[in-house]
C-alpha cells in the first residue's frame, strides 16, 4: 500500500513511525514532512493546508489511504475533498471537524446535550464582555478566542484590567484574526488536566491510554502556555472510576450529539478534560491528534495502527481489536530558547543517534535539514520519548537519552511526568 501522512510536526513523525511497523505498507509519502521525518518517510513539497494540492498528488501517486493528521485542513474539508476524490482518507470531515474549530460550537453542543463543561457565554463585542464580567465579578476568568489560534487563544484573566486587554487584544486587535469575532468567557476551573485521544467511527468509541500534557514554557507549571513541552502515560489521576464516568457522562454522549446533529465523527477525537470536584469536564475538544500526546500515546499501542484506521474509515471499529503495552511513556520536547516567543532557527543539532542508542525514539517536530545537516527550524524541535515498566523509570530513560542533544539556546522542562509521579506516590 501507498500511504500519505498529511501534516509536518513531531506528532506526525509519531504517526509515520507507528504505520511503518505495518509490512503491508510499501511507501509512506509526508506533505510536507520536514528535514528530520525524511528518515522515515518520502517527504514531498506540498503544504498541509493545500488541498488540491494534496488531492492532485494523492492521486497521481495512487496512494491507498491518506491520513490527514493537523487541524487547518481538517476544518477546510481536506477528507470530504479526498473522499469526493476516491481517495481514502482518516480524519473527521469539515463539519465534525468543527468541534474543534469553532469553540462556540464545541460549547453549544456540550450544553444542548448536557455535557459537563464549565459555565460560559458567547460575546461578538468587548463592551457586552466586560458588563458580564463585571457584574459576575468572579477572578480568574478564562476568555477564549473562538476558532483556531494554535493552542494560544485562551487567556486566563486575573483581575478586571487583565480581562479588558484579552478582549481588546483578540476582538480589536484581531491577533488571532476572524477567531476573535466571538470570545467565549468561562468559568475558571481547578484541577488535574487529563488528556484522552480516541478513535471512533461515528457507532463505537475507543479510549486510547490516557495522557498528561504539560503545556507551560517553565518548570513547577510556570510561564506562558505553549504547543506542549512534554507528556506521558498513562496519566494516574485516570482511575478505573473515572473513565467509567467520561465514558458515560462525556464520550458516548458526544458520539451521540455528534450524530444527532448531522455530522459524525470518524477519525481521532481528543477530549481535554479536568478531573474537578464535581468530576470530569470537558476543557476542549480537539478533532485530531494531540501534540506531544501522540508522541506518548502511540509508542504504547500494540495493535497495528493502519489496522485501527481503516477500521474507522469502513465503520467496523466494533470488532477491532485495540490493545495498550502495560508500560509507561514519557516524552520530553527539546525547544528552541525563547519559544513560545522569539528565538533562533537554523542551529545544528548533535547528538541524535547517541540518543536512540540510549533507546529513545526520538521525533523530528521543528528540524530542516540543509547539506546532510539537521538544523532547527522552529520553536518545539524535536520530542525524546522512552517507554518504560515504570513511569519513574521511564521519565529517567527520556532525560538520560535528552542529555546526549545539543543545540544552542535548547530549552527543556525538567520536571516532566513529576506531577503524576508524586500522585502515584512514586
Ligand atoms: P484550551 O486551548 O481550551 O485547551 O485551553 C488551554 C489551556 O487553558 C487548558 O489546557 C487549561 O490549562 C487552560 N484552561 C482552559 N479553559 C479553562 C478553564 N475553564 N478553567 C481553567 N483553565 C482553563
Ligand atoms: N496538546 C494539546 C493539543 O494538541 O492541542
Amino acid at each position: 500500500m501507498n500511504l500519505l501522512v498529511v501534516g509536518g510536526g513531531g506528532r506526525e513523525h509519531a504517526v509515520i513511525k507507528k504505520l511503518k511497523e505495518n509490512p503491508r505498507i510499501s511507501k509512506i509519502y509526508a506533505a510536507p514532512g520536514n528535514g528530520g521525518i525524511a528518515q522515515d518517510a518520502i517527504c514531498v513539497p506540498v503544504k498541509a493546508t493545500d488541498i488540491e494540492g494534496v488531492v492532485k498528488f494523492a492521486r497521481d501517486k495512487k496512494i491507498d489511504l491518506a491520513a490527514v493528521i493537523p487541524d487547518d485542513p481538517l476544518a477546510m474539508g481536506m477528507v470530504d475533498r479526498l473522499q469526493k476524490a476516491g481517495i481514502r482518507a482518516f480524519g473527521p470531515s469539515a463539519p465534525a471537524a468543527e468541534i474543534e474549530s469553532s469553540k462556540v460550537f464545541a460549547k453549544n453542543l456540550m450544553k444542548k446535550y448536557h455535557i459537563p463543561t464549565a459555565d460560559y457565554d458567547v460575546f461578538d463585542n468587548v463592551e457586552s464582555a466586560m458588563e458580564h464580567i463585571r457584574a459576575k465579578g468572579k477572578y480568574p476568568v478564562v476568555v477564549k478566542a473562538d476558532g483556531l489560534a494554535l493552542g494560544k487563544g485562551v487567556v486566563i484573566a486575573e483581575n478586571e484590567v487583565a480581562a479588558q486587554d484579552a478582549l481588546h487584544a483578540i476582538m480589536n486587535d484581531k491577533i488571532f484574526g476572524a477567531s476573535g469575532d466571538h470570545v467565549i468567557v468561562e468559568e475558571f476551573l481547578q484541577g488535574p488536566e487529563i488528556s484522552v485521544l480516541s478513535f471512533t467511527d461515528g457507532e463505537t468509541l475507543v479510549p486510547m491510554v490516557a495522557s498528561m500534557d504539560h503545556k507551560r514554557a517553565y518548570d513547577g507549571d510556570q510561564g506562558p502556555n505553549t504547543g506542549g513541552m512534554g507528556a506521558v502515560a498513562p496519566n494516574p489521576y485516570y482511575t478505573p472510576e473515572v473513565a467509567e464516568r467520561c465514558m458515560k457522562e462525556i464520550f458516548l454522549p458526544t458520539v451521540q450529539a455528534m450524530n444527532q446533529e448531522g455530522r459524525p465523527f470518524r477519525g481521532c477525537l481528543y477530549f481535554g478534560l479536568m478531573l474537578t470536584d464535581q468530576g470530569p469536564k470537558v476543557i476542549e475538544y480537539n478533532c485530531r491528534f494531540g501534540d506531544p500526546e501522540t508522541q506518548v500515546v502511540l509508542p504504547l499501542l500494540k495493535t497495528d495502527l493502519l489496522d485501527i484506521m481503516e477500521a474507522v474509515i469502513d465503520g467496523r471499529l466494533a470488532e477491532q481489536k485495540v490493545e495498550f503495552l502495560p508500560q509507561a511513556a514519557c516524552c520530553v520536547i527539546l525547544a528552541s530558547g525563547g519559544y513560545p516567543k522569539n528565538y533562533y532557527t537554523g542551529l545544528p543539532i548533535t547528538g541524535l543517534n547517541q540518543a536512540e542508542e540510549q533507546g529513545a525514539a526520538v521525533y523530528y517536530a521543528g528540524v530542516k535539514e540543509e547539506e546532510g545537516k539537521l538544523l532547527t527550524a522552529g520553536g518545539r524541535v524535536l520530542g525524546v520519548t522512552a517507554l518504560a515498566e515504570t513511569l519513574p523509570q521511564a521519565v529517567e530513560k527520556a532525560y538520560q537519552a535528552a542529555e546526549q542533544i545539543h543545540f544552542d539556546n535548547m530549552h527543556c522542562r525538567k520536571d516532566i511526568g513529576r506531577r503524576a509521579m508524586e500522585q502515584r506516590g512514586e
